[in-house]
């Protein structure tokens, strides 16, 4: 449901209720490129597809006048904490693969900006309770949105071997992840796991290097299946060709190859294949985007030091021709 709450407050400030709650929640990446990437209009309508602790957001709506609006999507409730008591900010709890139906509902059919800052917040991932970090025993859980179904023990229970082997190979490049998958196959047919210590002990044999190192690539690879988050993004970017008008800027960013790859495609093609040439001429299709940023932008030695988790990010831009 769109949670119109903060429309109807007359207030004006970008400061959410406490600014300290919401840079605790998550530090912005690569926040200044990403706002000068949008090339915002006073007057225009954005989306920040993923609000997390507001920070981008709150930098859009700095640029703003009174008559630009700013919608911003997350699909996990705790996010709203970080609000900013602003008119022109419109809240959705949903995920951005509903971008255009949800926007539809609030009478918008085109934007003039979309910005995606994909993955987890720090929040999610500093919270125990969620079961994204190797660093603590909780539940395997991993939804950032509470009402779906799957959480990352669904997956470790009933994937086949077959799809268990895939998902660790394509998601988190888990090198022996044949023998992963087998292992977790033969460990569940004598007690489902259910926690993260369950997790390490039953495939503590299969573990292949640096254990931390091992443990962040296949939690990677499990929390990109329990949240979709290829086929979120996948249907976010299909959306954009007609929800962006014309002279519209997209900015995604992205940690870590498998997203950026689809970004760079789709905007270079306006699909998620490459195309192939013209036989006889040579010639292909046209993409319907003009891309901003011929090469990916990543942090700069600052922003490195000063928070080491913008490290994989890269930033991609196009405009909508
Ligand atoms: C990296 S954080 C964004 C941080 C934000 N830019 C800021 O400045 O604080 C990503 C956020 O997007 C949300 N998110 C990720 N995928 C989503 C999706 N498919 N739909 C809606 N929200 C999503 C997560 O719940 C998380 O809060």
């Amino acid at each position: 449901m769109v949670d119109m709450s903060k429309q109807a407050s007359n207030k004006r400030s970008t400061e959410p209720q406490s600014d300290n709650l919401a840079i605790h929640y998550h530090t912005p990446v690569m926040l200044g490129e990403a706002i000068a990437a949008l090339n915002i209009r006073a007057d225009g309508i954005y989306v920040d597809c993923t609000f997390g602790g507001g920070g981008h957001s709150r930098a859009i709506l700095q640029h703003l006048n009174e008559n630009g609006r700013l919608y911003v999507f997350d699909q996990d409730a705790a996010a709203k904490q970080n609000l900013p008591d602003d008119e022109r900010i419109i809240f959705i709890p949903q995920n951005f693969r509903y971008v255009q139906r949800f926007l539809r509902l609030q009478k918008i059919s085109k934007v003039d900006g979309i910005l995606a800052d994909l993955g987890v917040s720090s929040h999610q991932f500093d919270e125990a309770a969620r079961g994204f970090s190797t660093r603590f025993d909780a539940d395997l859980d991993m939804r950032m949105d509470q009402r779906e179904a799957t959480t990352a023990a669904t997956v470790l229970n009933n994937f086949t071997e077959q799809q268990l082997h895939k998902m660790f190979e394509q998601y988190g490049e888990v090198t022996n992840s044949k023998t992963l998958a087998k292992t977790i196959v033969q460990q569940r047919a004598v007690a489902p796991i259910r926690t993260i210590n369950e997790f390490k002990q039953a495939v503590k044999a299969a573990v292949k290097g640096n254990p931390q190192k091992y443990f962040a690539q296949v939690f990677q690879a499990l929390r990109i299946q329990v949240n979709d988050e290829l086929g979120a993004l996948k249907e976010l970017l299909a959306q954009t060709t007609t929800l962006l008008k014309p002279g519209g800027r997209i900015a995604i960013i992205t940690f870590h190859s498998l997203e950026d790859r689809i970004a760079k495609t789709f905007f270079r093609n306006g699909s998620f294949s490459e195309v192939e040439a013209d036989e006889v001429y040579g010639t292909k299709p046209e993409s319907p985007f003009l891309i901003i940023s011929k090469k990916p932008i990543v942090p700069g030695e600052t922003e490195l030091k000063q928070n080491p988790r913008s490290r994989s990010a890269k930033l991609r831009v196009a405009e909508l021709k």
